[in-house]
């Protein structure tokens, strides 16, 4: 057999807004892994600060540099992925780019993987000589309930399943990679949860940086986005995760519409048909925001696009309302049972209002 002329290592650094890390950052890893042939993916999500194109100037200089520019997407996640499958290096490293993860380590990283039967080595704050440094009480300890979570998640007794350093064999993330969620930023953890052995890993002590510029990514949306990837792990694949969010706020929207409904029939005296139209119509747009914020936070509509998508969401909920009494009240006469027609008559129309405005409220961007 020919021997294999690819670069060794690819490092996969997501970015986000972190034009002013990228020259240090790169400076950094060409002295640390002199000697090693490797090459560095940047996959760069079309950054408004363009980092981009300060990569493409820096790649100029220094030619292990690769971009990946995506447009109109998010995620770091779905970054590390393809930034991953953008490489045919048999050993891949994922790390940030804000320079809060220790370079130095992936050396020693490459050396374990090359010498001992292991799949994964971790970059970990949360073992012996591992350090956090710089967070306030409120990140640490956002960090220790998702850690904990993660860990009954996955059934390893991993001390940084939350960790965004670390570095695989190629074929380990080949044989799961279809069943990576690619939601949010718990990468690890999906690898975990998806590969369909137990993960032979080590841990390796660093300190946890603070950030050098900018500003960090993490914010209530990103821990909702854990949220919904835990689920969609505790209930498999057959029932997206979306589809759970959007019914979860569906409900939400009954209160909403026995609130307005109250007020406005009740307390302001309008007839009840003026309040039962004003109250669904209500609790329709807050449902169109909530999951513009929520179920849809990767892909949030903005501007002009907010009244579009309101326009077909209301729209399809108007159908899915009557593809749901329609049901109801076709099983009822069949089978006269109140509470199972109105259960199949929800569950159709949820399913239907859905799956409409996934594909007509928040269009994905065109596959290429
Ligand atoms: N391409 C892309 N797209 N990159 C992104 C995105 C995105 O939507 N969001 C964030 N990034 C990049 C950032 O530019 C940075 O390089 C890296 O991903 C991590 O983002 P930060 O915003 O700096 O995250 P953090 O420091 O708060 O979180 C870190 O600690 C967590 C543990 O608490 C990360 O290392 C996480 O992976 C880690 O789980
Ligand atoms: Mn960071």
């Amino acid at each position: 057999m020919t021997k294999c002329r690819t670069p060794v290592l690819a490092v996969v650094i997501p970015t986000y807004n972190e034009v002013e890390n990228v020259p240090i950052l790169v400076q950094r890893l060409e002295q640390t892994l002199a000697g090693i042939d490797w090459e560095l993916i940047f996959v760069d999500d079309d950054s408004p600060d363009d980092t981009a194109q300060r990569i493409r100037e820096i790649a100029c200089e220094h030619p292990q540099v690769r971009l990946l520019q995506r447009i109109g997407r998010r995620g770091l996640s779905s970054a590390c992925i393809e930034g991953m499958l953008a490489t045919t290096a048999p050993y891949l490293a994922v790390m940030d780019a804000d320079l809060q993860h220790d370079e130095l380590l992936l050396p020693e990283m490459l050396l374990r993987l090359q010498r001992e039967p292991l799949d994964l080595v971790i970059g970990s704050r949360y073992v012996t000589g591992g350090q956090v440094s710089d967070w306030d009480a409120q990140r640490a300890s956002m960090s220790q309930l998702a850690t904990r979570l993660g860990q009954h998640l996955i059934k390893a007794d991993v001390k940084d399943p939350m960790s965004g350093f670390f570095m695989l064999r190629a074929g380990v993330l080949h044989q799961c990679v279809r069943g990576l969620s690619g939601v949010g930023y718990k990468i690890l953890l999906d690898l975990f949860a998806t590969y369909p052995r137990p993960l032979r890993f080590v841990e390796l002590p660093y300190r946890f940086r603070p950030r050098q510029a900018g500003e960090s990514k993490l914010d209530e949306a990103v821990l909702w986005e854990y949220l919904l990837m835990l689920i969609q792990k505790w209930i498999g694949p057959m029932i997206p995760a979306r589809f759970i969010a959007f019914s979860l706020i569906g409900g939400s929207g009954v209160f909403v519409h026995m609130l307005v409904l109250w007020v406005s029939f009740k307390a302001l005296d309008t007839s009840f048909l003026v309040g039962q139209s004003v109250a669904a119509l209500v609790a329709m747009t807050t449902n169109f925001f909530l999951n513009n914020l929520f179920t849809y936070s990767d892909m949030r509509l903005r501007g002009w696009d907010l009244l579009r998508g309101w326009l077909s969401f209301v729209a399809a909920c108007s159908v899915g309302a009557l593809a749901n009494v329609g049901i109801a009240s076709w099983i009822f006469e069949v089978h006269s049972f109140w509470v199972l027609s109105a259960l199949a008559g929800i569950l159709v129309g949820a399913v239907w209002n859905y799956a409409v405005t996934a594909v007509y409220t928040w269009k994905r961007p065109k596959a290429a």
